[in-house]
């Protein structure tokens, strides 16, 4: 049996779930490809792409071992007998289904990439997140050589989310893997579950048709997304009526049914995936003719863009409805903790936002500054600090944007005492200390909890 496996598509997937199985299956050689040559020379440097804790160990066990990278990626299709294919899968920006609708054209290319190179028969796994159904496309595609090879397609999607992506991967809740159900399709998933099974306990791997476990992807990020507009949605309750979110969700989270999870107020999700598959998902209701389920779904995202909103109003109004010429220290630009992911971040869309009523910004995030310079190239207003400290100084005010641990740690006296006055700290993760910042004489604005002013 070939025991060669292809990942093509180097990136936040690609590389770390390569590396992990990599590193639990031993007698397999894995080969990750992509037609970036510069995120293929990271992933072969001291320095890998991106970042995400412990991923460098994993990496640096298994690279040269059983772990390759590459971009010759005719080379590895014909070499490989199984090949994930980990390619992006964005919201399409023209024709039809523009704004909603995944562009598979990546996709499309990597499954004509795979007929032309190929010589023997070969799985083909989605490890992309697809619109449901797509296999049904990419067999289509596959099935069309003329070489008279068979291409068995198998959905397993990835559900590691960044931040926590190594530990996730090794330890996953569940592994999906859904194929045709045929006996052809049924030897690809049994294929497939013979890697997991290295690592995984069988009963947290589920096989599924096809179609269920595309639509399984979509469907946990939609409901992880609406979790966390619900819980924003009642934040903004909470700051109308003196209820405190952390208060409501804990009491909510202690209802099994619910469970306490994802129940933190926040300024809206980001990350490359929940804004672009749930938009997917509305696309995918109302091709099928499903309108009132599309409209229940696009409200999460309405929330989530309002919460940014709603957040930045917040910051003009308390500080005396003008904030022009004002200094805004930022803290955090990842869209969350422990990456330097910045993809759909709501720093991003609210730092423009601040920037529309020329506030002056000085941005800071322990991971993602280069991410941040390319997010606002252009910009007028911006400066980049590598130190908070910097940042802060002679700003009028805090914006927490990301809920990186070690802004806790900073010495708030020291920044208070630097930044112009009245000093006021807006926490949009609800992260630091807001009754001690307050002792020390901030204005401190958390998010769904009471305000502690000294103006009012
Ligand atoms: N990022 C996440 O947390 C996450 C989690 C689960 C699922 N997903 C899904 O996984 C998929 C990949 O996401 P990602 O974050 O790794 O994307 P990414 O943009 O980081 O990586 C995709 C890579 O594919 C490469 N690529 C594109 N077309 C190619 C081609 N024809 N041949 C070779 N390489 C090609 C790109 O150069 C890029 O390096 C998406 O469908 C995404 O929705 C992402």
């Amino acid at each position: 049996m070939n025991k060669t496996i292809l990942c093509i598509g180097a990136g936040y997937v690609g590389g770390p779930t390569m590396a992990v199985i990599a590193d639990k299956c031993p007698e397999y050689k894995v080969i990750v490809a992509d037609i970036n040559a510069a995120r293929i020379a990271g992933w072969q440097s001291d320095r890998l792409p991106i970042y995400e804790p412990g991923l460098e160990e994993v990496v640096k066990r298994v690279r040269g071992r059983n772990l390759f990278f590459t971009t010759d990626i005719f080379g590895s299709i014909k070499e490989a007998g199984m090949i994930f294919v980990s390619v992006n899968t964005p919201t399409k920006t023209f024709g039809a289904g523009a704004g909603k609708a995944a562009d598979l054209q990546f996709w499309e290319k990597t499954a004509r990439d795979i007929i032309e190179y190929s010589e023997d028969d070969k799985i083909v796994i989605e490890k992309s997140t697809l619109p449901v159904r797509t296999a049904a496309a990419m067999q289509r595609i596959l099935s069309s050589n003329t070489k008279g090879l068979k291409f068995e397609v198998v959905s397993n999607p990835e559900f590691m989310a960044e931040g926590t992506a190594v530990d996730d991967l090794q330890n996953p809740d569940r592994v999906l893997i859904g194929g045709m159900e045929t006996p052809s399709g049924a030897a690809a998933i049994q294929r497939v579950v013979d890697i997991y099974l290295h690592w995984v306990p069988r009963e947290r791997i589920k096989t599924t048709n096809l179609w269920s476990s595309e639509l399984s992807k979509l469907a946990a990020n939609a409901m992880l997304a609406q979790r966390v507009s619900s819980v924003n949605s009642l934040s903004a309750l909470c700051e109308a009526t003196d209820a405190n979110i952390s208060e409501v969700s804990a009491a909510m989270g202690l209802d099994s049914r619910i469970g306490g999870k994802f129940l933190k107020a926040g300024v809206g999700f980001g990350g490359s995936c929940f804004k672009k598959d749930i938009l997917n998902l509305v696309y995918l209701c109302e091709f099928y003719g499903l309108p009132e389920v599309a409209a229940y779904w696009e409200q999460v995202v309405r929330i989530n863009d309002y919460q940014q909103s709603r957040f930045v109003g917040k910051m003009v109004r308390q500080m005396f409805n003008t904030i022009a010429d004002k200094r805004i220290a930022i803290f955090g630009f990842a869209f969350k903790a422990d990456t330097g992911d910045t993809r759909e971040s709501p720093a991003i869309h609210i730092c423009r936002l601040l920037l529309a009523e020329h506030a002056r910004l000085a941005i800071h995030d322990p991971q993602a500054l280069a991410n941040a310079r390319i997010d606002l190239a252009g910009a007028e207003g911006v400066e980049y600090c590598s130190d908070p400290y910097e940042a802060a100084r002679g700003a009028h005010a805090i914006a927490v944007l990301t809920d990186w641990r070690e802004f806790r740690e900073l010495d708030y006296r020291k920044i208070f005492d630097e930044m112009a006055q009245p000093a006021f700290i807006f926490d949009g993760r609800n992260l630091l200390d807001h009754a001690a910042l307050y002792e020390l004489g901030f204005n401190v604005y958390p998010l769904g909890r009471r305000a502690l002013s000294h103006l009012e």
